[in-house]
This record gives structure tokens, C-alpha cells and sequence, in this order.
């Protein structure tokens, strides 16, 4: 059967990265791309789409006869503390509209995003486990964890094959991130290829998990791509790729660069950092559909300063 591919938020950091990805597994003109804004650059399909109007979302999935739904339109953690009840309404009612229009229309797959943001200060900081105790300390948090318990009651109520990663804070070089707690580690390369200093906004010990764009991305085929029957979690995976605080991250980029420099000023995403986890646990999708990652912090560098500098 011929797959007919949905992206939301396909402007996003990992949205983009997922669309010409998508193009190429099943062709340009079997994906089309929305985004609340027209700005985006890529080639085949693009509609203009804030998820959060059902008719809208409902007429593009008929119109193309969709199959598969990738709900990557999301308020960040960071952004989220600023208009916490817009970033609820926001972020439950696309997934809300995502999920519905699924199950009226019968469309084969739904993957949604979930993060490292549902686990909180109680959760234990190393090896974070799949069933941590969910308690988020933001509301980008909380709207995650909530997503993942209607995904996993539209799996048991309707049989949706709706499927879900934990990403933690995903690195790359194609795209920058906008409003989460991790975007330092992005920012961070794109100084230290043009020659200025980094004033970093997490204190240089705060230790979280990351994982690499190509990782991510690859995850996120693999998870998609698995056996219905091998898929044991509905509400979200854990996914690990590595771990690193800011100052081992900028001593690896030292090596390149060794005139590079950092200071830190650590704002109100500091307390955001504190809460979540230092590393993730992820045998479950090991397990299940055999993940691993392939990039350390040591090679996630070596090839972001690549690309970047391709790019100069
Ligand atoms: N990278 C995201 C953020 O920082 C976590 O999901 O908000």
C-alpha cells in the first residue's frame, strides 16, 4: 500500500529534519508538510496549518488520503513558562485533533513526540527508568506526559497504532531549536564556528541527556518502521543517545577551537535543567525494536563542526 505522510510543525528543529527524510523514504510527493507558518524551505508539499483548527486539519488529511501522521507541532519547555495555559491549550488540542482525526479516518500510524520534560525533581537523576513516576516540573512537561496517556488510551480504546519517543535534547546542524532548555548545546556550535564567545544560560556542570540529530531521526524511522506486535509501550519510549554537561561539551569543542570561550549565566531555565534527569534508561527500546544510538559526544562534534563549517 502506498503511504500518504502528515507532518505538523514541519518548520520545527526536528521537524524539518524528519520532512526531507520522510521525502526521500517515500517519495516527495507522498509527504505533505504543514506548519502554522509559510516560511518554510523545502521543496513538494507544503500547506499552511494551524492543527489547533480540526476542520482544516480534517480537509488536508481527506484531500490526500493520509496514512500517517507525524505530530511534531509543539510549545517548548522554555517558551512554555512564559504562557503556560496557551501552551496547554496548544499543545493537547492539536494532539487532541491529531488523534481524532486518526480515528475517524482510519489512518494507519501516528507518532508523537514526547521528552525528557514529563520526568521531575523526583525522579531518580541517573538512569532515569521507562516507568519513572511522571510528576514534570514545566508545563511543556506536563502537556507531554498528559499526551502520552491519551496516545496510550487511543491505542487501547481504538486500536490506533499511535507510537511515541522520549527525545531528550536533539543536536544538529541542519536546523536551530527555538524556546527549550537545551538549545544551548546547538548555540553553542554556531559561536564557536564563527569566532565569538558563548555566554551559556545553564551552569557548566548541569549534566542532561542529548542525542544527535541523525540518531533521532533514525530512531524515529526505526520505531515507525517496527512490527505492531513488537511495539510493547504506548504511552512513550525512553531514548538515550548521550549524556554531557556544558563545560565537557565546551572542552570538546576547545579541541578545534582552541581560542573558543565560555562564560556562564546561568537564567530561569537553570531551574527548568535542575528538575530533569542526568541520564535515560532506554533498554525498553532496545528491546523492543532493537535501538541503539551511534553518536558520543565526541563524534556528535566532530560532525557538527563539519557540517557547520560546509556551510560557511
Ligand atoms: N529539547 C526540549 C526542550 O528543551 C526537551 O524536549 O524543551
Amino acid at each position: 500500500m502506498q503511504e500518504k505522510i502528515l507532518i505538523t510543525g514541519a518548520g520545527g528543529q526536528l521537524g524539518f529534519v524528519l520532512t526531507l527524510k520522510l521525502q526521500e523514504k517515500f517519495g516527495v510527493d507522498h509527504v505533505i508538510a504543514t506548519d502554522l507558518y509559510s516560511k518554510v524551505g523545502f521543496s513538494g508539499h507544503f500547506e499552511t496549518l494551524d492543527a489547533t483548527d480540526f476542520q482544516k486539519l480534517e480537509s488536508i488529511v481527506i484531500k490526500h488520503n493520509i496514512t500517517q501522521i507525524y505530530h511534531l507541532a509543539a510549545i517548548l519547555s522554555a517558551s512554555g513558562e512564559k504562557t503556560p495555559t496557551m501552551t496547554w491549550d496548544l499543545n493537547m488540542k492539536t494532539l487532541i485533533n491529531v488523534l481524532e482525526v486518526s480515528r475517524i479516518h482510519e489512518v494507519n500510524k501516528v507518532f508523537f513526540p514526547s521528552s525528557i520534560a514529563v520526568f521531575g525533581a523526583n525522579a531518580l537523576k541517573d538512569n532515569t527508568a521507562q516507568d519513572q513516576f511522571l510528576l514534570p516540573s514545566t508545563i511543556y512537561g506536563v502537556s507531554k506526559a498528559a499526551g502520552e496517556n491519551w496516545a496510550n488510551y487511543y491505542h487501547q480504546k481504538y486500536r490506533l497504532d499511535v507510537r511515541s519517543l522520549r527525545y531528550p535534547g536533539v543536536i544538529g546542524h541542519e536546523s536551530l531549536p527555538g524556546g527549550g532548555t537545551t538549545d544551548y548545546a546547538v548555540d553553542i556550535f554556531h559561536k564557536a564556528i564563527d569566532n565569538k564567545p558563548f555566554e551559556c544560560f545553564l551552569s557548566a556542570s548541569t549534566l542532561l541527556p542529548m542525542i544527535y540529530m541523525d540518531d533521532a531521526i533514525r530512531a524515529t524511522i526505526e520505531l515507525m518502521d517496527a512490527p505492531k506486535e513488537n511495539i510493547t509501550i504506548r504511552s512513550s519510549y525512553n531514548l538515550a543517545g548521550m549524556s554531557f554537561n556544558p563545560n565537557q561539551l565546551f572542552l570538546r569543542i576547545r579541541n578545534t577551537y582552541p581560542e573558543f570561550k565560555i562564560n556562564y549565566k546561568p537564567d530561569f531555565r537553570q531551574q527548568i535543567a535542575d528538575t530533569w534527569p542526568n541520564s535515560i534508561d532506554d533498554s525498553k527500546a532496545a528491546n523492543d525494536w532493537g535501538w541503539k544510538p551511534k553518536y558520543d559526544l565526541e563524534a556528535m562534534t566532530e560532525s557538527m563542526i563539519k557540517n557547520l563549517k560546509l556551510k560557511q
